[in-house]
């Protein structure tokens, strides 16, 4: 009975399908202007326009008169998971310093390294439980996960134990998508044995966290100073190979051949892509790898914001998130994505739905059970507080989300 729920009156906005919607197909939503979602045991088994009669009994009936339906939102890329903070390297940063320089002498990524393996597995739970109950209220039902502050097999496995307890709860407001990223930076133990880093990932990481079912997908920060095309190369086909979903941090601050190394690999997605090529973009296009733009972290790094609009004008499926970390950008905020996307990458609100929506459950897999209204997918929603969608820009920065709905449960906002 508490999975069971029947929103009524509701005017419905979905994109359709149980895969990403590539270039002008991410313009299309279905419409059902006075519409019912019956959903049983946390599954959708009914979505189209209200039924005559008398409503089925053992449901809770939610009446959504005038008010916006949409699938909960999927932010398929974030490092929820961290100790510390660096608010130094804020300041720094707007004083004038690099992203890369501050990592260039020992902050950065390995600054939140310390933080991660000092703090007990309790810190960091309640934590990252924080940052998801403030998604939830923005409409958010799956968030994709990284690991990546632990760069040793202790720390990089609490990490993603912290993540797999989370989902256990069966009363969660938001299921995590786990995504392994050893390959975040070189811990200092390895200076300058990179290729011994990626053979330790390789052989002891990658088996034990896919026996153990702690993550599905690896990613790399492929990016000069970091790991080269080479070495992401290496570890990617070696993730491919015992299934892990494949992901890359491409291009995101010189233009350095990540992007294309999804192509090749088929990846889930290309991350980032600030600086990505003409090629790249055509390659994404014609290898359905998701583009995942990060308009957040381009706006706190004050850089320039991802070719977006040209990415869907080549037919590239786009997928926005908000890369929500402790360093590059720090903002779970999915109401100002919504604004950067439209405002300043000149999305349509209805491809930003999209993307938030359907493609980024293909960024993680996951279209077939989640990112649209339709019989078979699981009962995640966003509702708004009015009855239009324009809000969700319009209102910038503001939530526009009066609550969530997450497989049947009507959540407190
Ligand atoms: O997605 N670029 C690499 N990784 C993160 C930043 C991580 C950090 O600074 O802690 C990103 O921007
Ligand atoms: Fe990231």
């Amino acid at each position: 009975m508490d999975n069971n729920l029947l929103i009524i009156n509701a005017h419905i906005v979905t994109p359709v399908g149980s895969g990403a919607r590539k270039g002008k197909e991410m313009n299309e939503l279905l419409n059902i202007p006075c519409g019912t979602v019956e959903v049983t045991d946390g599954i959708i088994t009914y979505a189209g326009p209200n039924r005559k009669g008398k409503l089925p009994e053992g449901y809770k009936v939610l009446n959504a008169e005038n008010q916006i339906l949409l699938p909960g939102f999927v932010d398929s890329h974030t490092h929820l998971v961290f100790g510390g903070y660096r608010p130094e390297e804020f300041i720094w940063r707007m004083r004038g310093d690099s992203y890369m320089s501050i990592m260039e002498r020992g902050g950065g990524i390995v600054n939140t390294m310390k933080a991660t393996r000092e703090a007990s597995f309790h810190e960091l739970k309640e934590k990252a439980e924080k940052y998801i109950h403030a998604m939830s209220r923005m409409g958010v039902t799956t968030v994709e996960g990284k690991s990546g502050y632990g760069l040793d097999k202790e720390t990089e496995l609490k990490q993603l134990k912290v993540m797999a307890a989370i989902n256990r709860n069966p009363n969660r407001k938001v299921e995590i998508a786990s995504t392994f990223l050893g390959a975040h930076a070189l811990p200092p133990e390895y200076k300058d044995r990179e290729e011994r880093y990626i053979d330790f990932l390789i052989d002891e990481m990658l088996p034990y966290i896919r026996e153990n079912n702690l993550a599905e997908n690896c990613d790399v920060f492929c990016e000069k100073g970091v790991f080269t095309v080479e070495q992401s190369r290496r570890l990617l086909s070696a993730a491919k190979e015992m299934g892990y979903g494949i992901k890359i941090h491409a291009d995101e601050i010189v233009s350095f051949g990540g992007t294309e190394l999804a192509a090749e690999l088929h990846a889930l997605s290309a991350d980032h892509l600030l600086h990505v090529s003409d090629e790249g973009i055509r390659r994404m296009a014609e290898n359905n790898v998701v583009a995942t733009l990060l308009p957040l972290t381009a706006f706190t790094l004050r850089e320039p914001y991802a070719r977006g609009r040209e990415m869907i004008d080549a037919g590239c499926a786009v997928a926005l998130a908000t890369d929500l970390n402790p360093g590059s950008c720090f903002s779970g905020s999915i109401p100002l994505t919504f604004a950067l996307a439209c405002i300043y990458m000149h999305f349509s609100v209805e491809e930003a739905i999209t993307a938030l929506t359907l493609n980024g459950a293909a960024a993680i897999n996951r279209a077939e059970s989640i990112g649209s209204i339709e019989v078979g997918k699981k009962g995640d929603f966003a509702l708004l507080g009015s009855d239009t969608y324009s809000m969700l820009p319009y209102y910038t920065g503001m939530n526009s989300v009066q609550c969530t709905i997450k497989e049947g449960r009507i959540l407190e906002n």
